[in-house]
């Protein structure tokens, strides 16, 4: 990570998201609503300007797709089928007695900013790299300030564990029925500190929920992202590290005394989220994740 640039790929995650929001075919992924409060967001910040400009011109669009082809061809699609996993997921969560939710490597997403005041009993906690997290909090403020039941917290994750950042501040309480979300982070990490955000859940919760991502190697069948990926992601000081077979996170979970609830790659979420098979190649590489804590 650079330290003192906020992440690329959590702003290209919104711009993605974006241009779905757009495309009349994967409207239905994201609510109107919640299209506008991506396109407030990023309207407060000069690179987030950038953003929507590339997504809006004609000839920047077109650069773009044929970019996105050449890298991860429909990530941005990807990014509008994974941003409904985590919606539905955690609101469902809720309705059956969440009352804390952390967003670990939370970017730039809207996920907290549009639901905490639309639930005032639930607390939001998000949690990102300095450099990210100060941005936010900095366009946030700008736009509109937060309630008292969304915090964020600035700290590196592979420098100082999930529990250690978490017990910082008496923000979450231990023992409350609590989602961990960890949506396009774990490829980051290593293996000790992905291990370690696991154990550290459990020490706050110990039948929490947690939703989170995972990317399959390169070179998998279950990955049809190119090699220029990496070398971009490398470039962009972003490099990608833990990756795991979607084969193998059952027994990776169970390792970590966790249960898998549910695997979802792209062609089943389209299917479930847009109610008809895919017309196209989706993306494949990340997919997503529902486990609960079994200790
Ligand atoms: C691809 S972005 C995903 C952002 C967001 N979760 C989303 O899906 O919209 C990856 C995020 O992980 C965060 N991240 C990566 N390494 C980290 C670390 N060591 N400590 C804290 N955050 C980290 C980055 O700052 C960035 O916000």
């Amino acid at each position: 990570m650079d330290a003192n640039k906020a992440s690329s790929t959590a702003y290209t995650v919104m711009q993605g998201l974006l241009w779905a929001s757009d495309q009349p075919q994967y409207a239905p992924l994201v609510d109107a609503d919640i299209s506008q409060s991506i396109r407030t967001f990023l309207s407060a910040s000069p690179e987030g300007r950038r953003r929507i400009q590339q997504v809006e011109g004609v000839i920047s669009t077109r650069m773009l797709r044929i970019f996105e082809k050449l890298l991860a061809p429909n990530i941005s699609v990807h990014y509008a089928l994974r941003k409904k996993f985590f919606l539905s997921n955690v609101e469902k969560l809720i309705a059956s007695g969440t009352r804390q939710v952390v967003n670990i490597g939370a970017g730039f997403d809207l996920l907290a900013w549009n639901l905490h005041k639309k639930y005032p009993d639930v607390k939001f906690v998000e949690i990102d790299h300095p450099s990210t997290s100060y941005e936010k909090l900095a366009i946030i403020n700008a736009v509109s300030a937060p309630e008292a039941n969304l915090s964020f917290l600035a700290f590196d994750l592979s420098e100082e564990g999930l529990y250690t950042a978490l017990s910082s501040q008496d923000i979450i309480e231990p023992n409350v029925s609590t989602v961990f979300i960890c949506e396009g982070v774990f490829m980051y990490l290593d293996e000790g500190s992905v291990i370690n955000t696991f154990n550290d859940i459990q020490k706050f919760d110990p039948k929490a929920a947690f939703l989170f991502t995972a990317l399959a190697p390169f070179g998998s069948s279950e990955n049809n992202s190119t090699w220029l990926l990496r070398t971009y992601l490398r470039l962009k000081k972003e490099p990608l590290d833990w990756c795991i077979e979607p084969s193998a996170i059952g027994a990776f979970l169970t390792g970590v005394s966790f249960k898998c609830d549910a695997i979802l790659d792209d062609d089943k979420a389209y299917l479930e989220y847009l109610s008809r098979s895919p017309e196209t190649v989706l993306h494949k590489g990340e997919f997503m994740v529902s486990a609960t804590s079994s200790i």
